[in-house]
C-alpha cells in the first residue's frame, strides 16, 4: 500500500461527506443555490482539512454536466465531475503557488484565462499556498481580479494568510478552515478502519489521531502506516512505536508523583525513562499539552474535544483537583523552559531532574501527603517562598546525586 491510498481513496466528493468545515460548505452551497458566488475565494487554514478537497467540490458544483446550471450536489458521474476529480480537467487549474511563483507563470495565465472554457461552463483556477507568489506576481495577478472574464474564477488556498496582500484579500471573499478536534479525527478514523477491515483498537485510533494535531489528512496517512506495519492488529504501543511518541500513562504517573512530592519515585521514575530511549524534548512536549488538559479540566473547557479514553478523563479531574491553579501555569512555565534548555543542552538528565524536582516543588503543596522523604530537608513542601526552590532545587539534584553520570 503507497501511504497515498487512503486518503484519495476517501477524499470527499461533495459537500455533505466534507467533515469539520461545515460553516464553509454551508455557505458556498447557499451562495450556489442563490447562483451568486464571488469571483474569487480564498481557503485560509492550516493543511490537511479540505481546502483542496473543497475546491474541486466547488469546481465540480459549478461545472457538473448533469444540470444547466451550478448545483450544490454535482453528481459526480458525468465527464465534468470525474475529471475534475481526478484532476484531469483542461479547464480546471490547479496552480501549486509554491514552484510557481514567479511573475511569468501570472503572465501565462492571464494569457490563458481570456479563452473561454474548453468543455466547462467555468474556468476554475486554484492556487494552492498562493502566499508563496512575488510581489510582481501578485500585481499581475491582481490586474486579473479587477476585471475577470465572466468564464472565470478563483480559489487561493494558503496555509499562512497573513502573507497575502490586502489587495489581494479584498477583492477575495473568504473562508477559514479549522483544524479538527482529536475526537473527530478518531471518528473518522473508526470509519475508514470499518470500511476498510482495518483492525485497530479504539486506543489506538484515538492515540493516532491525538498524533494528527487537527491534520484529518495527517491522522489518515499514520493509521494507513500502521496498517501496513501491523496487518494482525493495531494497538496503542504499536502506534507509540512507530511514532516515538512517550505512552500516555507515563504523564498520568509522573504528574501523580510530582503532585506526591515523591522524589524517590520521581528519580527513579527518570531512570525508566532513559533506560526506555525517550526524547526528552518529545517528553516535554507531551508533558506540556497533559499540564494543559488539566488546566482545561479545571477550567471546564471543552475536555470531550480531546478525544479521551474515560479513564485518562477521570484521571485528569482526579489530578486537576489536586492541584492549584497558579501552581499549574507556574509549571507550564517551567516545563517550557526547561524544554527550551533540553534543547540546546547535551545533560539532558539533568535538565530533567531539575526539572522534577521544581516541578514537585511547585505542584506538591496542595493536598496528598508526602511519599515517605529520607531527609526532612527534601520535603518540597518545607520550603518557605518559591523564589528559593530553584536554588534548593540543584541542592537536592547535587545531594541526591554526588556526581552525575551523564548519558
Ligand atoms: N474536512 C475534511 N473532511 C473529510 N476528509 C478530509 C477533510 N479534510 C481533509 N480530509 C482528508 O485529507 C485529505 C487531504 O485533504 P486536502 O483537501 O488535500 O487538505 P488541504 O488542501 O487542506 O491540505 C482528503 O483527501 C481527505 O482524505
Ligand atoms: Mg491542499
Ligand atoms: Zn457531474
Amino acid at each position: 500500500m503507497s501511504n497515498q491510498v487512503l486518503t484519495l481513496k476517501y477524499r470527499p466528493q461533495t459537500f455533505d461527506e466534507l467533515l469539520v468545515q461545515e460553516h464553509v460548505s454551508d455557505t458556498l452551497s447557499k451562495a450556489i443555490e442563490n447562483q451568486r458566488f464571488a469571483n474569487a475565494y480564498l481557503f485560509a487554514g492550516p493543511r490537511g482539512v479540505g481546502k483542496t478537497t473543497t475546491a474541486r467540490i466547488l469546481a465540480k458544483s459549478l461545472n457538473c454536466l448533469s444540470y444547466n446550471a451550478p448545483t450544490t450536489t454535482p453528481c459526480n458521474k458525468c465527464s465534468a465531475c470525474l475529471e475534475i476529480a481526478a484532476s484531469r480537467s483542461m479547464d480546471v487549474l490547479e496552480i501549486d503557488g509554491a514552484s510557481n511563483r514567479g511573475i511569468d507563470q501570472i503572465r501565462e495565465l492571464r494569457e490563458n484565462i481570456k479563452y473561454a472554457p474548453s468543455s466547462l461552463r467555468y474556468k476554475v483556477y486554484i492556487i494552492d499556498e498562493v502566499h508563496m507568489l512575488t510581489e510582481p506576481a501578485f500585481n499581475a495577478l491582481l490586474k486579473t481580479l479587477e476585471e475577470p472574464p465572466a468564464h472565470a474564477r478563483f480559489v487561493f488556498a494558503t496555509t499562512e494568510a497573513h502573507k497575502v496582500p490586502t489587495t489581494i484579500l479584498s477583492r477575495c471573499q473568504r473562508f477559514d478552515f479549522r483544524r479538527a478536534t482529536s475526537s473527530e479525527i478518531a471518528d473518522r478514523l473508526r470509519w475508514i478502519a470499518g470500511k476498510e477491515k482495518i483492525k485497530a483498537s479504539d486506543d489506538a485510533l484515538v492515540a493516532v489521531a491525538r498524533r494528527a494535531e487537527g491534520a484529518i489528512r495527517d491522522g489518515e496517512s499514520i493509521l494507513e502506516q500502521l496498517a501496513t506495519y501491523r496487518p494482525e492488529g493495531i494497538e496503542v504501543k504499536d502506534v507509540e512505536e512507530l511514532l516515538g511518541i512517550v505512552p500516555a500513562e507515563l504523564f498520568v504517573d509522573y504528574v501523580d508523583l510530582l503532585i506526591k512530592g515523591d522524589i524517590a519515585g520521581l528519580l527513579r521514575f527518570a531512570d525508566r525513562l532513559f533506560e526506555r530511549g525517550f526524547d526528552l524534548v518529545e517528553f516535554h512536549s507531551g508533558l506540556v499539552s497533559h499540564l494543559r488538559n488539566i488546566l482545561l479540566v479545571q477550567a471546564g473547557g471543552p475536555v470531550d474535544r480531546l478525544g479521551l479514553l474515560p479513564a485518562e478523563r477521570k484521571k485528569l479531574k482526579e489530578q486537576a483537583s489536586a492541584v492549584a491553579r497558579a501552581a499549574l501555569m507556574q509549571s507550564l512555565e517551567a516545563v517550557l523552559k526547561a524544554e527550551e534548555s533540553a534543547k540546546r543542552s547535551r545533560l539532558q538528565r539533568v535538565v530533567f531532574e531539575y526539572l522534577s524536582l521544581d516541578l514537585a516543588a511547585r505542584l506538591s503543596g496542595a493536598g496528598a501527603p508526602a511519599a515517605p522523604e529520607p531527609r526532612a530537608s527534601h520535603s518540597p513542601r518545607s520550603r518557605p517562598k518559591p523564589k528559593k526552590t530553584e536554588d534548593s532545587g540543584l541542592e537536592d539534584i547535587r545531594d541526591v546525586f554526588g556526581d552525575i553520570e551523564e548519558n
